[in-house]
């Protein structure tokens, strides 16, 4: 009687699953920038998107590269809200610089090497080498247009962390200290500090999605 007791007991504590960590939802995007909730009345009509279109595509690219520390995807939507202003562009504006875009405003040669990366080492992405030569011989536009899309765009950010960084880099950002951001920033060639800083702290300071 005893034993069976046991037997339920352990076949109880054994049968409870881990918890998957919480994803990064659009309410979470809306609460640290309330302006994400809508694209009505967006100067750029055809590059805004919503935190309900961004959220699907910023935690399929968390997962795709390996991503999962809170601190690390904090840091990462911080850097592609304050380069987009919160989601409103995807193509360099201000100055203007021919062929800078994506989500995190990658500039033209980051975004041969992620149109490369995308065909000769995703395996599900559906880009062809043909198609970066291509756009590579015709013009930095082009090449633009080829990572520019939702998916790819939103996931620039996620690969340039994965393939640009080294991997000390990642470890201190995913210690969530001011420490590994200013790691990161070092990485992406900007300073630390500044609203930057602050959007990211902000998301911080929340603790998880
Ligand atoms: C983005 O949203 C935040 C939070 O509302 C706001 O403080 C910031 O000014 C916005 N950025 C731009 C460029 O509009």
């Amino acid at each position: 009687m005893k034993l069976l007791t046991l037997a339920l007991l352990l076949a109880t504590s054994t049968s409870a699953q881990p918890t998957a960590a919480p994803q990064l939802t659009a309410a979470n995007i809306i609460a640290i920038a309330p302006s994400t909730a809508s694209c009505a009345g967006s100067v750029a009509q055809s590059e805004c998107r919503t935190a309900a279109q961004a959220a699907p595509w910023l935690t399929y690219s968390f997962s795709n590269f390996g991503h999962s520390a809170f601190s690390t995807q904090a840091a990462l939507l911080s850097l592609i809200l304050y380069e987009t202003a919160n989601f409103t562009y995807s193509v360099n504006h201000y100055p203007g610089v021919p062929g800078q875009g994506t989500r995190n405003m990658q500039s033209p040669a980051f975004n041969l090497l992620y149109a490369k990366w995308l065909s000769e080492s995703c395996k599900n992405c559906r880009l062809s080498a043909a198609q970066v030569a291509n756009a590579e011989g015709a013009s930095v536009e082009a090449v633009l247009d080829l990572v520019n899309g939702d998916e790819f765009g939103f996931g620039s950010a996620a690969w340039f962390l994965a393939t640009q960084c080294t991997a000390d880099v990642r470890a201190a950002l995913a210690t969530g200290t001011a420490e590994g951001w200013e790691a990161y920033m070092g990485c992406v060639g900007a300073q630390a500090g500044g609203e930057r800083q602050a959007i990211w702290e902000g998301i911080i300071g929340l603790g998880h999605w």
